[in-house]
């Protein structure tokens, strides 16, 4: 599969390098926002490292890039993390940078779009620009924890939330265990 991914500037900038790792047997397009590798830095993230890991490299502002125009169509898309900022932009059509085009590509094409947004407590204008995502087909698939599976470390818990977008991609992994029911609680 050829997949743009796209990471912007919220908490969680890590999520990004995870499933680009789980990716390797695709192809992969890589879009790294300016206020992400901000926030990168804060997170003590290599952005660097995430670059190694992707076939193509992109900066935001490339609008000139193959993968800005439908021309060239990808398979899937995910924005991981995506800030209110960049759900704003896609839900809008507001396409100023080659992150929120290429989502518009995506969309447009009737290609798969998974999102990935990352705050708390959410705004409704955060809350209506996911209903509207959601009606154009994207997924919206946020970084919620789940207990079942008796998380043990941050990588735990950081492996839960790549395996859902992964899943929300149609992808085989075995990140998470899957719940299933057991005898004894
Ligand atoms: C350290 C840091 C953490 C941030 N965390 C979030 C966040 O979790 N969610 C969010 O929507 N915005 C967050 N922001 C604000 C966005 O970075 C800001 O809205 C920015 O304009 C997003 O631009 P981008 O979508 O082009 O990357 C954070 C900013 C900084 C500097």
């Amino acid at each position: 599969m050829k997949i743009i991914v796209a990471v912007t500037g919220t908490s969680g900038v890590i999520l990004a390098g995870r499933l680009l790792d789980s990716l390797k047997k695709h192809e992969t397009f890589l879009v790294v926002s300016e206020t992400a590798r901000k926030v990168a830095e804060y997170e003590d993230v290599s952005i660097e490292a995430m670059e190694r890991l992707a076939n193509h490299v992109y900066a935001e502002g490339e609008l000139d890039a193959d993968i800005a125009s439908s021309s060239n169509p990808v398979d899937a898309m995910v924005v991981i993390p995506c800030s209110m900022k960049t759900l704003s932009a896609i839900a809008n059509g507001f396409s100023s940078n080659l992150i929120t085009r290429s989502a518009e590509n995506v969309l447009k094409t009737g290609r798969k779009l998974v999102v990935v947004p990352r705050d708390t407590p959410l705004s409704l204008a955060a809350i209506n620009n996911m209903r509207k995502l959601r009606l154009a087909g994207a997924l919206i698939v946020p970084p919620n924890m789940a207990y079942y599976f008796k998380p043990k470390k941050l990588d735990d818990v950081t492996n839960f939330f790549v395996g859902k977008v992964l899943d929300s991609l149609g992808l085989e992994h075995d990140l998470y265990r899957r719940w299933v029911v057991e005898d004894e609680p």
